[in-house]
C-alpha cells in the first residue's frame, strides 16, 4: 500500500496551504484543490515535493457539484485511495444583514455550506476503504458566535459545525471520524481583508480583541489537523476544536 493521501480544497494559499504542507511533512500525498489561483496552487505544489511527497492539483469551485465530481476523479485517477478530506475553502464578505442582496447570501451558503456537503458525499466512498478515514472541517469562531456584518458567513459556518456532528453519528461504527476546527482571525489574505474593510489596524485587534495578543498562525491551525488525522486521534469523533487565540472570550468583533 502507498503512502496516505490527503485531499484538502482550497489549498493554493492561506490555512489549506499550511495544512497541506504539515501533512506533506507527515508523508501524506497530496491533492491540491484550488477555485482560480493556478500560480498560487502550484507554489503549494513545489513546496509539496521539497517533502518528496506526490501531489497533483485538481481545479474545482466546490459549490458547483460537477466540477467536485471531476476533482474527486482527480483522486481516483492519481491514487484510487483517500485517507483524509481537509474541506477548507471558504470565503466570506463584510456586508450587515440590511444591505445585503440575495445573491451575496446564496454566494456565502453555496460555498461554506453546500460546497462542504458536495466534496464529502463524493469523497466518502473512497474514505470508507481507508483503514482510518478522516474528515476535517474547517469552520470559524463565527459560526459559534456569529459575528456583525457576516451573518451570511456565520449562517453558513454554524451549518458547518451541524453538518460535522450530524455526520459523525450517520458514520458511528466505521472507521472515519469527523471534526471541525472553529478558527479566529488568522493570518491569511482572508483574515487580513477584514482588517483593511473595518479599519482597524491588526495591532489594535491584537492588544483588545484576543487574549494571546497575537492572531492565530496557518501552522498552528495545520497542527491541529495533522492530529486529528493521526492514528492518536482515532477515538475523537463529532467535536469542534477551537484555534482563536482566545478571540472567543475577548471583546465584541469591532465592526
Ligand atoms: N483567515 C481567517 O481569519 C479565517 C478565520 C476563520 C475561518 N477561516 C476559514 O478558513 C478557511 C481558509 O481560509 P483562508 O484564510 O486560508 O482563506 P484565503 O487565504 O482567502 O484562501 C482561500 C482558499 O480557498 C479557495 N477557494 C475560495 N473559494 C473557493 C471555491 N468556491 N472552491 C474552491 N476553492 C475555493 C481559494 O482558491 P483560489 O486561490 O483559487 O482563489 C484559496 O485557496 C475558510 O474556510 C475560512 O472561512 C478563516
Amino acid at each position: 500500500m502507498g503512502s496516505k493521501v490527503a485531499l484538502v480544497t482550497g489549498a493554493s494559499r492561506g490555512l489549506g496551504r499550511a495544512i497541506s504542507i504539515e501533512l506533506a511533512k507527515e508523508g501524506y500525498s497530496i491533492v491540491v484543490n484550488y477555485r482560480k489561483r493556478e500560480e498560487d496552487a502550484r507554489k503549494t505544489i513545489d513546496t509539496l515535493k521539497k517533502y518528496g511527497v506526490d501531489a497533483v492539483m485538481a481545479k474545482a469551485d466546490v459549490s458547483d457539484p460537477l466540477q467536485v465530481q471531476d476533482m474527486i476523479n482527480v483522486v481516483t485517477d492519481n491514487f484510487d485511495r483517500l485517507d483524509v478530506l481537509v474541506n477548507n475553502a471558504g470565503w466570506g464578505y463584510l456586508t450587515r444583514v440590511a444591505d445585503m442582496d440575495t445573491g451575496l447570501w446564496d454566494r456565502h451558503i453555496r460555498v461554506n455550506l453546500d460546497g462542504v456537503f458536495y466534496v464529502t458525499r463524493k469523497a466518502l466512498p473512497l474514505l470508507s476503504k481507508s483503514p482510518s478515514g478522516r474528515i476535517i472541517n474547517i469552520t470559524s469562531i463565527a459560526g459559534i458566535r456569529g459575528l456583525p456584518g457576516l451573518a451570511a458567513y456565520s449562517a453558513a459556518k454554524a451549518g458547518v459545525i451541524g453538518f460535522t456532528k450530524a455526520l459523525a453519528q450517520e458514520l458511528s461504527g466505521s472507521s472515519i471520524t469527523v471534526n471541525a476546527v472553529a478558527v479566529g482571525f488568522a493570518k491569511t489574505e482572508m483574515g487580513l481583508s477584514f482588517f483593511k474593510a473595518t479599519g482597524v489596524s491588526v495591532e489594535d485587534y491584537e492588544a483588545k480583541y484576543t487574549l494571546t495578543g497575537k492572531l492565530v498562525e496557518p501552522v498552528e491551525v495545520a497542527r491541529i489537523v495533522v492530529y486529528l488525522s493521526s492514528e492518536d486521534a482515532r477515538n475523537i469523533t463529532g467535536n469542534v476544536f477551537v484555534v482563536d487565540s482566545g478571540q472567543l472570550l475577548a471583546l465584541p468583533f469591532p465592526c
